[in-house]
Formats: C-alpha cells, structure tokens, sequence
C-alpha cells in the first residue's frame, strides 16, 4: 500500500498487516502470536478508518489504563500531532474531520459499563484474550450505527490470559454456537517473523522468545494455543487478583518466598490481613545474579519491614560438593536467613489455587461482587503475566509442570 501522505511511515508494513487493513469481515482477528506488529496495526489502522471517514467513531481498548497509556497514548500523541488533538481529560483524539479516536479500557468487570449502550462505528481490542468473555459480549453490541460507516471489531490477540478460550473458539478452531455467522469472522496469523522491523530493531525480542519455557515459547512464538490449554492457574482473572498497591499497614504479617534456580532468582513479598487475605506487594526476579548479590538486593527491597520468615524450597540445602555448603548457607552468609519450606510442592500449589478462588461476595448497585483471598498488587508485573500462563503437569493435573520450577519467565 502507497504511503498516504501523512506524517506516519505505512512504507514497512507487512503483508499480513496490509491483509488486517484489507478485511471487511464484521470481527477480524489478527496476530495469534508475540510481535507480530499487532499494536502498530491497530493504531494506524484506527487512524486511516478516522481519516478515510470524516464523523466515525472509533474506540481502542486495552484492558488497563497503563498498557493504553504505554502502548498507543505514548505512539498516538506525536503520530498523531497537527491532524488531530488529544482531549487527555476524556482520552480521545478529535480529528478535523470530524473522526473521533477514543482510548478506553476495561481494568474491571464494571468498566464495561461506560462503553455498554454507546455506539460505535469501529471497535479495536488491542489482545483481546486479556478481556473476558462476559466483556467481550457487552462491548461488541457497541459497534453499530444507523449510517453508512463500516461496522467492524478488530481484535488482536496471542494465547493466554483469561479470553484464551473464547477467542481460541471464535479464531483458531472456528467453532461457532448460536447465532454466531461463520462468514462474519476472518483471522489473519502473524508472529515475530512477519515482522521484519522488529527483527531489526530488535533482535533481543526474538531471544527472548527462544529463550521461554517449553509451552510457552510454543504459544507465543509459534501461536500455539494448544500448549496453554491446561492452564493450571484458571481461577486467575486481572479484574480480580490485580489491585492497585496500597500501603500495607504495619500490623499485618509480612513473609518473604525466594527461589534459586538455574539463571534466575527471584523472590515475592506477600503480606496478610486481619482476614487472612493475602496480598503479594513486591516482586523480585534477576537473573545470572550471585547469591551475595541478589540476596543484597532482596534486603535492600525490604528496608525496614519486618519479615516473619522467607520460605525457600528444600533443594537450596543441599551442599555442593566442591565447598560442601549449600546455597542457603550462602543466603545466611550474605545476611539473609531462609526457612525451608515443605517439599510437597503439590500441596503448595493447591494451597494458591485456592485462595485464587473467585467466590461471590453481595450484591453492589445490582452487580455481584467477585472476591478471592490473594490479591496481587499491579506493579508485580512479572507474576501476574506469569501466573495465567503456567501449565498442568499432564501427568498429573493437580501439580504443575516441572520447569516452573526453577523458571521464571524473563518478558
Ligand atoms: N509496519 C511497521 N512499520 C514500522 N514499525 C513497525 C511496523 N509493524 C510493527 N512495527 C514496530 O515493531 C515493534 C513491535 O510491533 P507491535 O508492538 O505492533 O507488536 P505486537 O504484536 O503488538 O507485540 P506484542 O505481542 O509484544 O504486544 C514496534 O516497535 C512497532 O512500532
Ligand atoms: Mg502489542
């Protein structure tokens, strides 16, 4: 496709780009995989629609306001700048014409709300299996309109999350129920090695890619939506475990967990209410870090909370041969003392499984309040990107897959 004209580069866009821009298919899906260019596709798609059609209504959505922020705010305000203006306040750009691109996102259930009755004429949902399916079924109604505009859904996605079924249904296995019309769907593949530029810029991305856990780097390199189906965390909603960090008040009990494994060390900060809810609140994974270092770090983090005890799997005492100490005596000896925790790593899991667990907690303005014991606060980003994706062990669903263990996804 001719670059336009206007003040962005279309001059590198892949062929699997120009097909997303091609479609006309009422929901079309695109991606599938990591680093596909799906999030440039998105904005400069949404910008032509607005500039092809003066007085359309655009919405872009991603499900937190940070990832809206960070990924298209950031890109669209400088793309963006002389053809259109950006309202902060009300997050939209007004073009000339007219066209109205909003930013919108859906962090809870009840954010859906604001978009629920408003029309629409094009909605994109920037990876859409982060929205769940009762998200996705009040948002897409939005996209309607008595006029002559298309009425389209875009949606990009890779697997994972809380949408991996409902989308994997609609896209990948084209299994539809209902009134669901097979013609009106259309889904575009494309992964990191569709994107030339990225490999370019970036060659780190693919590294890193290659360098995920079995399972994972199916899914998200190569767009496999097999390998995740066991996700062992499926009680883990965003909307649910992820909350805003608070400070947590001085009485409550804090616990370290640490782990030490091949490359990567990493550690949680978890903290309990009068309830006994948890709340983890800090995150710490390096890798190819020391022990005197890492452990450094991980007391430097803490400051001057007090820590009841930092739980460490078993196998940390275990003494090498060379120097007949164990890693935990390397912990101690750098200031950071270790409890060996239970090596029923099983029972663990369970034991996080259920206080996972959503459970219905009263009725607020004719909405049913969903609730679990653990909450994660949303600067963990690690974990919480983590946690939707870990699998059953096929042998044994009720236990986790063994390279968890001493794996921590690096993103
Ligand atoms: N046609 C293009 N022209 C120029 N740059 C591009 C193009 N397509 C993608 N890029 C750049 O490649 C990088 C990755 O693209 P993008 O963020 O759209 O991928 P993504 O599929 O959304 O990735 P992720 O899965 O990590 O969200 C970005 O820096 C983006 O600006
Ligand atoms: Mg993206």
């Amino acid at each position: 496709m001719p670059n336009s004209g206007l003040e962005f580069d279309l001059s590198q866009m892949s062929q699997k780009q120009e097909r997303f821009f091609m479609s006309r298919k009422r929901f079309i899906g695109y991606g599938g995989a990591r680093g596909g260019g799906k999030s440039w596709a998105v904005r400069h798609k949404a910008v032509l629609l607005a500039m092809k059609y003066p007085g359309i209504k655009i919405l872009i959505l991603r499900r937190t306001y940070r990832d809206l922020e960070r990924n298209h705010v950031r890109e669209l305000v400088p793309m963006l700048k002389g053809i259109a203006k950006y309202y902060a306040q009300d997050k939209y750009f007004r073009f000339d014409n007219g066209s109205i691109i909003e930013m919108g996102y859906c962090a809870a259930e009840s954010d859906v709300l604001q978009y629920q009755g408003v029309e629409y004429d094009v909605i994109f949902i920037d990876e859409a299996t982060q929205f769940t399916w009762e998200m996705f079924t009040k948002i897409y109604p939005s996209a309607r309109g008595a006029n002559d505009f298309p009425h389209r859904l875009y949606l990009t996605f890779n697997p994972g999350g809380v949408g991996h079924e409902w989308v994997k249904r609609l896209f990948i296995v084209k299994r539809y129920i209902g009134d669901e019309d097979p013609d009106e769907y259309d889904f575009i593949f494309a992964n990191v090695y569709d994107n030339k530029v990225l490999q370019e810029k970036d060659p780190d991305y693919v590294k890193m890619l290659n360098a995920l856990p079995d399972g994972l780097r199916e899914a998200w390199r190569d767009g496999n939506w097999n390998m995740l189906a066991g996700r062992y965390f499926k009680e883990f909603d965003y909307n649910i475990h992820v909350i805003e960090p608070f400070e947590i008040p001085k009485h409550w009990t804090r616990y370290r967990a640490i782990d030490y494994g091949l490359d990567c060390l990493a550690c949680v900060w978890a903290a309990v209410d009068e309830l006994g809810n948890y709340y983890i609140y800090r995150e710490y994974a390096e890798s190819d870090k020391v022990i005197s270092d890492g452990a450094k770090d991980i007391i430097a983090l803490t400051g001057d909370e007090e820590i009841r005890y930092t739980a460490a799997p078993p196998d940390l005492w275990a003494r090498s041969q060379e120097s007949g100490k164990g890693k935990a005596d390397l912990f101690y000896e750098a200031g950071l003392m270790l409890n060996k925790s239970n090596n029923n790593r099983e029972a663990g899991w369970l034991a996080i499984k259920e206080a996972l667990k959503v459970y219905d907690a009263g009725m607020s303005d004719g909405v049913m309040l969903k609730e679990s014991r653990l909450k994660i606060f949303s600067s963990c980003t690690r974990l919480i990107e983590n946690l939707p994706a870990l699998q059953c062990d096929e042998k044994k669903p009720t236990d986790l897959r063994q390279f968890l263990k001493h794996n921590t996804i690096k993103t």
